[in-house]
């Protein structure tokens, strides 16, 4: 039986419907077509529609042409949404290089490890090496060695952590001296940082803190010499504009001793709350080892002479920054560390 005109047009339909299809490039694009043939008034779903208006004889082959054209429509609207994908997946869209980048947090140093590198690095210019040891140490290097004997009263000085009669946190990084000169001879020109321990915890003491020793012996060392050292680091860790003065004071491993004051960084040296209106702040220990000191350790006083120092790294960072709670370091609060 020949095709009727209907028939023909539903096949044309289809025909220009598959073509379009095929030159679909995108998901919108077949979206489209989809919504053009098949939608609820789409070109195909019309023909459907109007079915109940042919002859009863026409209507069920023109119905099964155009059934069988949605769904060769259907499958192909499928099968190029598919090939789409795949297409995408095989070939991801390019790189796009205007996108903005994704920022990475950065980390940063403690502000008592950045002081404790500048403090090294000021004293390694100076000509000092740096050394370290250990923090469990004995009553002999801690003490004994030092010119502080059991029951010596300067033992009071520092409240310390026993493990036993011999073995201690070490209190003070002096102890240095001792192992260094044991194992060389002068001359001798060492630094040691390193933690310390006392049973102390307030405002401005915790029981661990951090101290940087040094030491220097020769033949012909003065307390010209120590003056000297402890001048430029002072000029050059607070400013070469800072005065300093030299107090008489006492430990038993050095004689003569000394503190060292810096002109308050707060007031400059007016008198204000931090320096308790004095107008100077103590920041270190020195003085000229005691020949005791040389004697424990083989070194002839009659031959030698040297200067030794001790400073806090903490109180150095807190002058410097203007901090007033030592505890802030070991918080390890972001708001406080970010600020360095
Ligand atoms: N060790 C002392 C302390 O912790 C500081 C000190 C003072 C160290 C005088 C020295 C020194 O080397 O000569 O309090």
């Amino acid at each position: 039986m020949p095709m009727t005109f209907k028939e023909r047009e539903v096949q044309e339909l289809e025909e220009v419907a598959l073509r379009e299809i095929q030159t679909g490039k995108s998901a919108e694009d077949l979206d489209r077509l989809r919504v053009k043939y098949l939608g609820r008034k789409g070109a195909l779903t019309q023909i459907l529609r109007s079915l109940s208006r042919l002859a009863p004889e026409d209507r069920r082959r023109v119905g099964n042409e155009a059934n069988r054209a949605k769904e060769s429509l259907e499958s192909a609207l499928n099968a190029a949404l598919t090939a789409l994908k795949e297409a995408r997946r095989a070939a991801p869209p390019a790189l796009d290089v205007t996108l903005p980048g994704r920022r990475f947090p950065l980390g940063r140093l403690h502000p008592l490890t950045r002081i404790n590198q500048e403090v090294c690095d000021i004293f390694l210019h100076l000509g000092f090496e740096t050394v370290e040891g250990p923090e469990v140490e004995l009553d002999y290097y801690n003490f004994e060695a030092l010119n502080i004997p059991a029951d010596h009263p300067a033992r009071d000085m520092q409240d310390t952590f026993y493990f036993n009669d011999k073995v201690l946190l070490r209190t003070h990084t002096s102890p240095m001296q001792i192992r260094v000169m044991e194992m060389r001879q002068p001359p001798v020109r060492i630094i040691a940082p390193g933690r310390v321990y006392r049973r102390d915890s307030d405002l401005t003491h915790t029981p661990m803190f951090h101290q940087v020793e040094g030491l220097l012996v020769d033949k012909g060392v003065t307390f010209a010499d120590l003056k000297g050292v402890l001048t430029a680091f002072v000029h050059e860790m607070f400013g070469p504009e800072v005065g300093l003065r030299f107090r008489p004071s006492y430990f038993p491993f050095t004689e003569p001793s000394a503190e060292v004051d810096i002109a308050c960084v707060i007031c400059r040296g007016e008198g204000c709350r931090v320096c308790k209106i004095t107008g100077w702040l103590e920041i270190l220990g020195a003085g000229m080892v005691h020949p005791a000191v040389f004697e424990a350790v083989g070194y002839d006083p009659e031959t030698y002479t040297g200067f030794a120092f001790g400073l806090g790294i903490e109180r150095i960072a807190m002058l410097k920054y203007g901090i007033d709670d030592i505890r802030l370091f070991f918080d390890n609060d972001l708001r406080f560390l970010r600020q360095f």
